[in-house]
């Protein structure tokens, strides 16, 4: 909790100009201080205790009751469903991180929230378009009777969803220290079905445990699937059970593999927050990882136009993409697909199919012969043969396939079930159109869309990106209602390339809310300025680093004591009285920034310096 002295000392030391917002923030416990320098912040404050992302239908009241964190229950009609007993379980303890806080003996006491989950017990959450699947009602009443809160859902997942919400509206109230939470009534339904987040544990390997991380904390914006980019060119860290030899060769090193052990276990963890997990295999480029155990699988580049395996820098590597002229390459990905099903349980998987590297391809005379002989005039043939190929091998397992854009782009037939995922966009290469034009002519050809071509959070810029983000919207495009009704919803990306366990988090958060919020909620035209969200993702990042997850700022100020890394002890740092050269310090960095707050960050569209490659000299990097 932040004491009232740290305030008063902190603001006097402060000697330029400040003029300083000071709230009442809920579940991020404690008081956030907004700091703004010269111009006072737009928009309106959050009252303490509001949720993100923004439920549907919110009533608020202003009556207030309180909770004993040492007699509460939530209980559910559920008997012995382990997913509903862990999620209260979980979200106890989320709801009641606060140390020393207690009840406020001015209030009447919510004993219970009571949930009932009206299709019981589920243990393995899918695709569903059906709005029902998550949704929920929350109420907290206050009448004669007394306080009482009910949580109804249509399946567990609607429950999960609920109790999250529950956990965001109780706060804490200073200078008390006391649970506080206001009589509320929430109806609420997410806006898209298919919410992902794409991390890529290829270029970095990500440990086990940050993953879990990732998960908590995608839960808690209501994300609800994991897009595991797991391998690409460099590295193959995934363990498959029947080629252990992939990651012997192909991981960075017996240190970084994802055993079927470790995979399961992110698997379930994953299941138990309502997320699905879907691997993406990429193939026939970025597989430069499929042939450290399989070198022939791979076509040797002619490089030097004579040599097979000779690379030619900077247009290609010695060896770029699987050989789509060896049939040993579709009898491989057959069994290694087949045998995906049983260790990832979503009915969907990611086939990749971007990007592929054609000069390698053109370079090599086998491919030629190749083209001969089936009378093909382009290498962009070779690549529809391969993709048909695999497309029919994945029809064959019982997974659907997610692929991006790509050969969607060019009018391949795919089953009904599968989903084109939009990447492409004029910030990433002028060669390339607008995001909105490929959705719509994905959605007029009849394909489900994903679209995540706005939400590449592994750019970073300086301010307030996460507004761009926020300001996304994955219908926004001309097109008919059924057009509009293909969209089955969006991913932010997080590419590796730059990202590994030290800054994933802090980079991811809360920066891939605001697109979290889009998902869910209402559409753009509906929603809240961003001056007004800002607010309420402040308090949303106090939470989370209440929760343990070091999320990056977005205004200037603090989070009660919530920031990390917090002295404990005084070993190794001065006393806990701020020392004057902080002070200083803080004080003369302080003018420079000021402006961060209060300027929009430059438009989505600016492209990042590493995102200006053309599309057809793709690799690493490009998406
Ligand atoms: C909760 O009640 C307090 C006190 O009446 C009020 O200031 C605040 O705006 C309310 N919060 C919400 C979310 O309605
Ligand atoms: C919540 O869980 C954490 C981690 O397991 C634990 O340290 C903490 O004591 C728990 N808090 C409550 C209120 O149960
Ligand atoms: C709500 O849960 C409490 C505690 O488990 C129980 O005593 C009460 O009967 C329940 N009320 C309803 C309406 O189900
Ligand atoms: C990996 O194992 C396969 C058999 O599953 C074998 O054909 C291949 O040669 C092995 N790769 C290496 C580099 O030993
Ligand atoms: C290629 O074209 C030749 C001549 O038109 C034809 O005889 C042959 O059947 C074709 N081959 C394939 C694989 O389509
Ligand atoms: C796909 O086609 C099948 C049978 O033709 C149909 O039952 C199903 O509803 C279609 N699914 C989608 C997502 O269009
Ligand atoms: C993009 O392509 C154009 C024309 O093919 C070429 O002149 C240019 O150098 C390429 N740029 C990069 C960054 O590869």
């Amino acid at each position: 909790m932040a004491r009232e002295g740290d305030t008063g000392c902190w603001c006097c030391c402060w000697r330029v100009l400040v003029v300083m917002l000071v709230m009442m923030v809920g579940a991020a416990s404690a008081k956030l201080i907004y700091v703004e320098e010269n111009l006072p912040l737009p928009g309106e404050e959050s009252p303490p205790g509001s949720p993100w992302p923004l439920p549907r239908e919110w009533s608020q009241s202003p009556l207030q009751v309180t909770l004993d964190p040492t007699t509460f229950i939530i209980s559910a009609d559920l008997l012995g469903c382990n997913v509903i007993d862990y999620a209260i379980h979980r979200y106890l303890n989320l709801t009641f991180i606060g140390g020393d806080t207690k009840a406020d003996v001015g209030l009447p006491v919510l004993p219970f929230l009571n949930v009932t989950v009206a299709s019981g017990c589920d243990h393995t959450p899918h695709l569903n378009l059906d709005p029902n699947y998550e949704s929920y009602t929350l109420e907290i009443t206050q009448t004669e009777e007394g306080v009482s809160g009910r949580l109804d859902a249509h399946t567990v997942w609607g429950g999960l969803r609920g109790l999250e919400t529950f956990s965001q509206l109780v706060h804490i109230a200073e200078p008390d220290n006391v649970y506080r939470l206001n009589v509320t009534k929430i109806k609420d339904a997410p806006r898209f079905p298919h919410r992902g987040l794409l991390v890529d544990t290829a270029r970095h390997f990500l440990p086990k445990n940050i993953l879990l991380d990732v998960l908590d904390s995608m839960a808690w914006n209501k994300l609800n699937v994991l897009h595991w980019h797991i391998v690409d060119d460099q590295s193959f860290p995934y363990e498959s059970r029947i080629f252990p030899n992939m990651s012997l060769y192909g991981a960075y090193t017996p240190r970084h593999v994802y055993t079927q052990g470790d995979v399961m276990d992110i698997v379930e963890f994953a299941r138990y927050r309502g997320i699905r997990v879907i691997p993406e295999f990429d193939t026939p480029g970025h597989a430069q990882g499929f042939g450290k155990a399989f070198p022939h699988l791979l076509t040797p580049c002619y490089g030097d136009g004579k040599t097979a395996g000779t690379p030619k820098y900077p247009f290609h590597a010695a060896y770029e993409n699987l050989d789509p002229t060896n049939p040993q390459v579709y009898d491989f990905l057959k069994a290694f697909l087949v045998d995906l099903k049983h260790t990832f349980v979503d009915g969907y998987i990611h086939m990749g199919l971007d990007e592929v590297f054609l000069p390698c391809w053109n370079s090599s005379p086998v491919v030629h012969e190749f083209m001969a002989k089936h009378n093909y005039t382009e290498v962009r043939d070779v690549e529809q043969h391969y993709v048909e190929k695999v497309l029919e091998l994945a029809e064959l397992t019982p997974l659907n396939y997610i692929t991006w854009q790509d050969p969607a782009d060019r009018g391949t037939k795919m089953q009904n079930t599968s989903v084109a995922q939009v990447w492409k966009d004029v910030s990433l290469s002028s060669k390339m159109r607008g995001w909105r034009e490929y959705v719509r002519d994905l959605t007029e050809a009849g394909h489900q869309v994903i679209v995540s071509s706005c939400w590449y959070i592994n750019y970073i810029t300086y301010g307030q990106d996460w507004k761009n983000f926020y300001k996304c919207d994955p219908t926004d495009f001309q097109g008919t209602p059924q057009q509009k009704a293909l969209v089955l919803g969006g991913e932010a990306t997080m590419w590796g390339e730059y990202v590994d366990a030290t800054n994933l988090l802090p980079r991811l958060w809360p920066r891939a809310s605001a697109a979290a919020e889009r998902l869910w909620s209402v559409p753009l035209s509906e929603a809240p300025s961003v001056d007004i969200a800002a607010y309420r993702l402040d308090q949303h990042r106090c939470r989370m680093l209440r929760r343990g997850i070091p999320a990056q700022p977005i205004l200037n100020g603090y989070c009660g004591e919530w920031e990390v890394p917090q002295p404990t002890t005084s070993a190794t740092n001065p006393p806990a009285e701020a020392p004057a050269g902080d002070q200083t310090q803080g004080e003369s960095q302080g003018d420079q920034p000021s402006s961060a707050a209060t300027t929009v960050a430059p438009p989505a569209a600016t492209p990042a310096p590493e995102a200006t490659q053309n599309e057809s000299t793709g690799g690493a990097g490009t998406r």
